[in-house]
């Protein structure tokens, strides 16, 4: 089984993406709704909120865990697979823990996992990419960090837009989210002085309301889909390492499930107007 954690509603994003190129598997969803939103909180806080929901999901029987979520890959997920995990996997093994900003920056300028250094055409890569996301993402320079190692010349032009997930997880009208997402657009393009090629939607929320961004740049500007980039960077993950495939990880009949630590009833409510389809969640 594998799991897939966000703070809230946005990693349903990537795990629709997910289940969808992957229907064979077994499949956890876990919202941590009842500490949501993650966006603005200290690092340490996200760290071990993430830890805590990483744990449950291993103890429920997952034994790879996707972070659905920027925040938590950002400021939790080196520490995690570096610090913890190691004590984990030493009392029962097998225990993985993947980020989704890495295959992100790699489908993005287009330099996949095995390209070390700069080499063309990637030394000459001058495209300004804008990023959304949230304030801790942008606080951890993760992004530029990781752009930086594959396409030296690039630039990334960020934006903390702290004001949307509060709004996509309370379920605000349209017009109130589509009158944020310009004011922030409005305000990168204005940082950035020039049109970027492509826009970073780096908060798995945000691809929920793709169409306000892409009213709100220009037309030229390429938006990035981060819930597919995750589901090719997966398949690209279990292709290197094929000990994952037929194990428990990658086993199953092909369930679905979602997990919540908020309300039930009402995160269920909200998933089923953002996805137009109805998602019961359980408590966990
Ligand atoms: N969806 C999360 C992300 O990708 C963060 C949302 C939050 O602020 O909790 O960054």
């Amino acid at each position: 089984m594998i799991g897939v954690f966000d703070s809230g509603h946005g990693g349903l994003t990537v795990f629709t993406a997910l289940v969808e190129r992957f229907p064979r598997y077994d499949w956890l969803y876990y919202g941590d709704h009842a500490h949501a939103p993650y966006g603005s909180r200290p690092n340490r806080e996200v760290v071990e909120l993430t830890q805590t929901a990483v744990a449950k999901l291993f103890m429920a029987g997952c034994k790879l865990v996707i972070l659905g979520c920027n925040t938590a890959t950002a400021v939790a997920g080196r520490t995690l697979q570096q610090e913890w995990l190691p004590t984990v996997n030493a009392q029962r093994g097998g225990h993985r823990i993947l980020g989704i900003i890495a295959p992100t920056v790699e489908a993005v300028t287009q330099t996949p996992w095995s390209v070390k250094e700069p080499v063309f055409p990637q030394k000459y890569n001058t495209d300004v990419y804008a990023l959304f996301a949230t304030e801790v993402t942008v606080r951890s320079g993760v992004y530029e960090a990781e752009v930086a190692k594959r396409c030296p010349k690039a630039r990334v032009v960020s934006l903390a837009c702290p004001k949307l997930v509060p709004l996509i997880e309370s379920g605000a009208l349209k017009a109130q989210m589509a009158a944020a997402a310009k004011i922030y657009v409005d305000e990168l393009l204005v940082k950035s002085g020039v049109i970027p090629q492509w826009a970073i939607l780096g908060c798995t929320h945000f691809p929920l309301i793709e169409d306000l961004f892409r009213a709100a740049l220009p037309p030229q500007v390429r938006i990035l889909s981060q819930p597919q980039v995750v589901a090719d960077g997966l398949e690209d993950y279990l292709a290197r390492h094929p000990d994952v495939v037929g194990s428990r990880v990658a086993s199953g009949r092909g369930a679905v499930q979602y997990f919540t630590s908020g309300e039930p009833s009402e995160v269920s409510r909200v998933a089923g107007v953002m996805l137009g389809r109805q998602i019961i969640f359980g408590r966990f």
